[in-house]
Parts: C-alpha cells; structure tokens; sequence
C-alpha cells in the first residue's frame, strides 16, 4: 500500500517556504505576526516548532499545511505551490498529501473511533475504508474502542484516534499542533511513540508544535520562533 521510497537523510524536500509571512489587520492598524520564514524540510525528517506563546507557531502550521494563506511569500508541498491555488485547490492537495493533529483532537463527536477514522477515505473515494481504518485503529492500540464515541473515550484515547485519522491516508507529512499538550506524562509520551513510531514505519515528514523541550529534542531538528520570525 506504500509506494513511497525508502526512508531517506531529507534529501528530497517535501517543504519549502521563502519569505513567509501574515499580516492580520487591527484597531491599531496592520498586525504581522509572522515575518519572512524561509525554510525547508525533507523527506522523513521530523521537525519541532517551538517558541514562546503567541510566536506565530500554530499561524505557520496553519500555512505550511494549506489551512491558510499568506500574505506575502509562498509555501511549495510535495511540489505543489499552495499560494497560487485556491481553497478547492488546496483542499485537493491537503486530502492526498497532509495529515493534522490538533491539541484538542477535533474528533466529529457524532461518528464513532471507526467513522471518524474512515472519514478522511470516505471524502477521498478510497476503497476498503473500514478495513483500513480497523487497521489504523490497531496500530495505535484501540481495536477494541471502534464502536465507541468521542465522549467515552480518554483524552489519550481521543488523540491516538486522531492520529489514526491522521495517519489512514498515508500522508507525505503530518502536522501536529502540541499533540501532547491535553494529556498527562504518561498519554502523552503514549501519543509521542507513536508519532515517532509512525514516521519511522512510513516515512512520513512530522513537523511538530510543542511546548515540551524533551519531546523536541527528539526530534531531527528544531526551529524556534519567537514575535513570528524564525531565530534558529
Ligand atoms: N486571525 C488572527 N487575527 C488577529 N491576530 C491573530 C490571528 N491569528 C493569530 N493572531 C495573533 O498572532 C499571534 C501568533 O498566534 P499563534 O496562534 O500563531 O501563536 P502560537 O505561537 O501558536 O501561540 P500558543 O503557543 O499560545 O499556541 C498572536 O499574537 C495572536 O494573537
Ligand atoms: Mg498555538
């Protein structure tokens, strides 16, 4: 099921940003809160994104997964330039390339562990959806949570369908906006493993918001945001 190639050093770039940047209007007139962010990431590199509240951290996730647009610069994924696209365009991109976690799971409260997990298959009229997503449900340790409901599972739980979720389609690169941020040590580091474990079996690009600094020093490399520039 998994064409990609062997897990490479990050020589293939899956990301490339040049002088990013968002500027939001204000009473007080013209707010940047993000300010000429180049970067690139490779093929299977994992990247922590960390910094101060209010940095500009979850805006540039926002840009680099095709959430949102910039007001300046541009953001090229899987070869793809997000920028000149429009939402349907990048909605096309995000459904065959990117995988989101959020911190507070944005599970669909009415679907059960399986619906939710089969949910990304459905929109993108991919056969075997249930069989596949039982199988992410496995790989994260739920198969006997699929007929329950957001509401009755954990926090922990919540999350790792989520990254079940995330993680169904196969995606060239997963994003996570502090994974571990809603979650005690213990499900926390549950919920860490697995990303990690993850990005190793399918080489998936992670690029991770946290506020933990062990959790980005497990990571290849980190940038550092602080007032919406990069300063490492
Ligand atoms: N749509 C918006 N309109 C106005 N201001 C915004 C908007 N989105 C973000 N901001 C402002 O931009 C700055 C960066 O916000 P962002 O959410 O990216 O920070 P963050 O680094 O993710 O912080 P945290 O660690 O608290 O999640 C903040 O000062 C925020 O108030
Ligand atoms: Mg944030």
């Amino acid at each position: 099921m998994n064409n990609r190639p062997e897990r490479n050093t990050g020589n293939n770039t899956v990301l490339r940003t040049r002088n990013l940047g968002k500027q939001v209007s204000s009473p007080e007139g013209p707010l940047t809160i993000l300010d000429d962010v180049s970067l690139e990431i490779g093929a299977g590199e994992t990247v922590a994104l960390i910094g101060p509240s209010g940095a500009g951290k979850t805006t540039l996730l926002a840009l680099l997964a095709g959430l949102d647009r910039p007001t300046i610069g541009d953001v090229q994924l899987c070869g793809e330039d997000l920028t000149a696209m429009d939402e349907d365009g990048r909605a096309r991109v995000r459904g065959r390339h990117v995988g989101f976690v959020f911190q507070s799971f944005h599970l669909v409260s009415s679907l059960t562990a399986l619906e939710n997990v089969m949910l990304p298959l459905e929109l993108a009229g991919a056969a075997g959806a249930a069989a596949r997503a039982r199988e992410a449900l496995d790989s994260v340790g739920l198969e006997r949570r699929t007929t329950h409901y957001p509401k009755q599972l954990s926090g922990g739980e919540k999350q790792r369908v989520a990254i079940a979720r995330a993680f169904v389609t196969r995606p060239s690169i997963l994003f996570a906006d502090e994974p571990t941020g809603n979650l005690d040590a213990a499900s926390g580091d549950r919920v860490a493993d697995l990303l990690f474990n993850l990005n190793e079996q399918s080489d998936t690009t992670l690029v991770l918001v946290t506020h933990d600094r062990e959790l980005a020093g497990r990571c290849d490399r980190i940038i550092e945001l602080e007032a919406g520039r990069m300063v490492s």
